[in-house]
């Protein structure tokens, strides 16, 4: 037996039991003839207790013990006396007083600080990631999205979904990333392709009657990495036959309400979760995936503007553009050079500038970067409608509307941020949904699936399909929470026929249609039913959960933003034996 108990186990009621623990040495303070160890495992620490005086033998273990050796301590439970009280230890009420002590395992002295919280670079973290792993910070995230997972999985089992495992070597499944493929050695010059995501084998379990599907699905996707982006994710991924809409987003509404009640219960959440379409969202917001937590919603100036003789206007107004804005409150006392970081971070959100106001106390001149452009009646009118106030600036872009949007956006997020407008203790989740379903690719000059391309389109839309295809909106919707697009999903095209006419509409012809997607075809030509589904991420929901700016600090093993493991320094060369076998000749140029 290596312990009776665990270093996060014992209270006051054992006080006077013999115990044996076994874990690190979290923190060793040598007083000469006492020595006292914090020991540490998963569920705790306990201060230990060695006496020269009375257990010489234990003592002197203790006086070669360091930092993260591992030990086993035989001890009596002693109740500390009160003024020795540690209010920070669930076992802060007791101590053990050692008589034995083995190390099972010295360490070497550690290259980062397991008992103090991190301050170094993060390379070190993801090099001895089984060290990071051991603090505090990183065993709560851990623990936490197990218990997320556990829900999610109990939740499901009791609404009668069934966990099916997909395979991880497939033909490739497109969602608009790259694939990371592998060589197969029996088929000489053919590929594997890793999985961006279960998506046409959900679909298939529904061809084969499983009706309500659900599995934990490792994905992968060679993108561009970002706080929120990792090259293998996990999805809840979700499939249901016989369903609309209504069904899918019910079912994951309920889920996540739950699941936040239960295991962030000191977290707040509105429910039902707002719904907003696409439409609605890119208007008030100008983002697909806006923060909810706060206000601060754009103005449309369109029609104050619309008979303006200032060209910046007019030039956005003739060519199809947007006249948009955003108040700031309270930002009216911004210096110029303030201000001049504002409109450099518009540029860099793709914005050719931005136009600024500063609305002043009754009675007061205006300061503006476009004053001698407009009348001052233009300028009331203005201030007008973006309910401006004494000491707020205004921000105001004129462009096409993506670039109004996208500009818009990320100064919201800024002044979101700056403002401390967003409460972390709030859980905005919504719904996006009526996204558009194709969208024309300006490079390649064709239409591309927003989606995917076996996402349905809005029955009533359908008849656009011919003559105004970036019209028609699509049965998909998106799950946000907290400004992160954290779901997406779609209902799906089951008739033969609306698949063809949106593969025509995607110029894909028969032939690649077959070649990429026969499998799929086939199977909806013997009794595809009805189905849609959706996939939450899961990394994301537990970074928001456990209240982390990165997925890297949810994930046990995560690579760098450049798809690094520094841990096992992955991806790395191979013998020239096994590339022939892969019949593999490297070209590096
Ligand atoms: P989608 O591509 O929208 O949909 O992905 C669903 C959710 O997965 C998460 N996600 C990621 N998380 C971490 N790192 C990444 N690189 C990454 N990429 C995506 C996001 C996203 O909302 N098959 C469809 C789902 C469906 O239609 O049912 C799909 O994969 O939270």
């Amino acid at each position: 037996m290596y312990r009776s108990h665990t270093c996060g186990e014992l209270r006051v009621e054992h006080a006077g039991q013999e115990v044996l623990l076994a874990g690190w040495v979290h923190r060793r303070r040598d007083h000469g003839p006492l020595i006292f160890i914090d020991l540490r495992d998963r569920y705790g620490i306990t201060q230990v207790v060695f006496d020269s005086a009375t257990a010489p033998a234990a003592h002197a273990v203790a006086s070669d013990a360091r930092i993260e050796y591992v030990l086993q301590v035989r001890g009596r439970v002693v109740q500390r006396p009160e003024e020795a009280y540690n209010p920070d230890l669930a076992t802060g009420m007791i101590e053990v007083h050692a008589t034995e002590a083995t190390i099972l395992n010295p360490a070497k002295n550690p290259p980062l600080y397991i008992n103090k919280e991190g301050g170094e670079d993060e390379t070190i973290r993801l090099k001895y990631r089984y060290l990071d792993l051991r603090r505090e910070r990183m065993q709560r995230n851990i623990i936490l999205r197990h218990r997320i997972v556990k829900f999610i999985r109990d939740f499901l089992d009791r609404e009668g979904f069934i966990e099916i495992e997909t395979p991880i070597l497939i033909k490739s499944t497109p969602e608009g990333a790259r694939d990371y493929l592998v060589p197969s050695r029996l088929h000489p010059g053919k590929f594997y392709a890793l999985p961006q995501s279960p998506q046409q084998l959900k679909q298939l379990l529904m061809v084969a009657g499983f009706d309500r599907y659900f599995q934990i699905a490792r994905c992968f996707r060679d993108e561009d990495q970002r706080a929120d982006r990792q090259p293998e994710f996990t999805q809840l991924d979700m499939e249901m036959s016989f369903v609309d809409q209504d069904d899918v987003l019910d079912v994951i509404e309920r889920l996540f309400t739950a699941l936040c009640r239960e295991i962030v219960p000191h977290k707040r959440l509105s429910t039902p979760f707002p719904r907003l379409t696409y439409a609605e969202a890119m208007e008030r917001f100008g983002s697909d995936k806006p923060d909810l937590r706060y206000g601060l919603e754009l103005v449309n100036l369109g029609d104050v503007v619309a008979a303006s003789s200032f060209s910046l206007f007019r030039a956005a107004l003739d060519n199809g553009g947007q006249v948009k804005g955003l108040r700031i409150p309270g930002a009216g006392n911004y210096s110029r050079k303030q201000i001049d970081e504002i409109v450099e971070l518009a540029k860099q959100a793709g914005a050719k500038g931005l136009l600024w106001a500063i609305v002043p106390d009754e009675g007061g001149e205006v300061r503006s970067s476009f004053g001698k452009q407009v009348s001052p009646d233009e300028m009331t009118a203005i201030i007008r409608r973006m309910e401006g106030a004494p000491g707020d600036l205004l921000l105001i872009v004129a462009d096409t509307p993506k670039i109004v949007a996208q500009t818009l956006d990320r100064l919201r997020r800024e002044f979101g941020a700056r403002l401390k407008l967003a409460d972390p203790n709030t859980l905005a989740w919504a719904w996006v949904f009526d996204f558009p379903l194709v969208e024309w690719n300006e490079e390649e000059q064709r239409w591309d699936a927003v989606h995917h391309p076996f996402t349905a389109p809005k029955d009533e839309d359908l008849h656009l399909m011919d003559t105004d295809p970036g019209k028609v909106r699509a049965k998909a919707y998106d799950l946000i929470l907290n400004g992160y697009e954290v779901g997406g999903g779609s209902i799906r095209i089951h008739r033969r026929d609306v698949q063809q006419r949106l593969f025509d509409l995607l110029g894909i012809d028969r032939e690649t249609a077959m070649r990429q997607f026969g499998h799929m075809l086939e199977a909806f030509e013997y009794g595809a039913p009805p189905h849609g589904g959706i996939a939450p991420g899961i990394d994301r929901i537990c970074m928001i959960l456990a209240d982390e700016m990165t997925i890297r600090e949810v994930m046990a093993f995560p690579k760098t933003q450049q798809a690094v493991d520094l841990m096992t320094n992955a991806p790395s060369p191979v013998d020239e034996r096994q590339l022939r076998e892969l019949h593999i000749a490297l070209r590096l140029d």
